[in-house]
């Protein structure tokens, strides 16, 4: 287990509503711009689930993937994009790799479509995800 996940970081009885957003800065990164999480290696955005909804599954934050092939990929190609878009970046082309190895270009472009911004880094991006793609080719 990845001891950067922050598995075990539940929702409380005494806070059943909370987007997991709220949930997060209040009691964990109260500075931190969460957003994306995956809940079960499944990109949801932060502010689109309830914490309650989350019980009993595993939660990855940005920091759960530090030192992974995706995030030493976005450094060596360049792929930055500003501080609320690249960690969304990053957790989205983790789950795509982790999903779809077998990935192609069309289905690299679909799936980054849902980050929005396209203010830069956009082909260093895919660059990115290819070399991370084509490393666990290697690898199998
Ligand atoms: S890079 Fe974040 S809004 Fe464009």
């Amino acid at each position: 287990m990845n001891k950067n996940r922050k598995r075990g970081c539940r929702p409380d009885s005494t806070q059943p509503n909370y987007p997991w957003r709220k949930y997060l800065r209040t009691n964990f990164f109260r500075e931190a711009v969460l957003p994306l999480l995956l809940v079960d290696g499944i990109p949801i955005k932060s502010f689109m689930m309830l914490a309650i909804e989350t019980v009993g599954k595993e939660i990855t934050t940005i920091e759960g993937l530090r030192n992974t092939p995706i995030q030493r990929a976005f450094i060596e190609h360049f792929a930055f994009q500003c501080v609320y878009c690249t960690p969304g970046f990053i957790m989205n082309a983790y789950a795509l790799t982790e999903q779809h190895p077998d990935a192609d270009d069309s289905t690299i472009q679909e799936w980054l479509e849902s980050n929005i911004c396209r203010c830069t880094s956009y082909q260093e991006i895919e660059e990115a995800v290819k070399s991370v793609l084509m490393e666990k080719r290697k690898n199998e």
